[in-house]
């Protein structure tokens, strides 16, 4: 316990899918903890966090309590729909509440650090109440993933590397392609088209790599970036877009 009535709580990377990917602390965190706050995207869809946890680690004897995050646009300064700041709140109170017998965990998919509904939870439980320990573990990030499965490096020697939604306009997408020597695009499923215009205008469809639901068991990777546009692609699709090509590759 820490100085007040309050367990601490963990805020934890659970990686991007496969269960091996979990961390021996986040395993270990996980496996301890009393109540299991997670994250879900759709209201009545299953949480991908709970669904890597409860591969490997036994859930029968503890709490789980399912939070409906909706996913609008949040803003650089954190200003958001009512319903995000309610969901939130909830989220907050709910895991306030469980801290007071407990211990509870907040597992979140790949890490905690990296456009993850855990910071803003964070950020929500200490405007309520400033004097309770929340521990942030980290986890392996989806885009690490992705850099493996293709053998894609983010960074090498003097290069600059950086992560983008790609729901960013396209003047400001296009500035980032320009500046940098390797991008990451999150969140491409939707915007597949205007992706695949940016990329060929700036002569950079040659240097893209694109893996959905990485280490996942129906993991696919393109390197056709205009065949990968004509598919349904699954919300969990990152892209690569590395300049310089490693000297073993074509
Ligand atoms: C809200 S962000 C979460 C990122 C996560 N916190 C991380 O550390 O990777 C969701 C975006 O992450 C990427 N993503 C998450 N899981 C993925 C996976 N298994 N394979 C490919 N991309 C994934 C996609 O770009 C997706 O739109």
């Amino acid at each position: 316990m820490s100085g007040n009535t309050h367990n601490d709580l963990y805020i934890v990377g659970v990686g991007p899918g496969d269960p091996e990917l979990m961390t021996v602390k986040a395993m270990r965190l996980l496996t301890d903890a009393d109540t299991l706050v997670v994250p879900k995207g759709r209201e009545n869809g299953e949480s991908t966090a709970l669904n890597i946890v409860k591969s490997l680690v036994p859930i029968e004897d503890k709490e789980i309590v399912e939070i409906y995050f909706p996913m609008h646009k949040i803003y650089k300064n954190g200003t958001t729909s009512d319903e995000v700041t309610l969901a939130w709140k909830q989220a907050a109170t709910t895991i306030l509440e469980k801290m007071s017998s407990g211990k509870v965990v907040f597992p979140t998919l790949g890490d905690p650090s990296l456009y993850s509904t855990g910071f803003y939870v964070h950020a929500t439980l200490l405007e309520i109440h400033p004097d309770i320990q929340i521990k942030i573990i980290p986890g392996i990030t989806a885009m690490a993933n992705c850099s493996a499965a293709t053998a894609t490096p983010l960074c090498l020697g003097g290069e600059l590397l950086s992560v983008v939604p790609a729901t960013f306009n396209d003047e400001r997408l296009a500035q980032v392609l320009e500046t940098f020597d390797t991008i990451v695009l999150m969140k491409v499923y939707r915007v597949m088209d205007r992706i695949v215009g940016l990329l060929e205008r700036l002569g950079l469809l040659g240097s893209a790599v694109l893996v959905e639901k990485s280490g996942q068991p129906d993991e696919r990777i393109f390197t056709d970036m205009r065949q990968a546009a004509r598919e349904d692609l699954h919300y969990f699709s990152t892209i690569i877009v590395r300049k310089e090509k490693m000297v073993n590759r074509q």
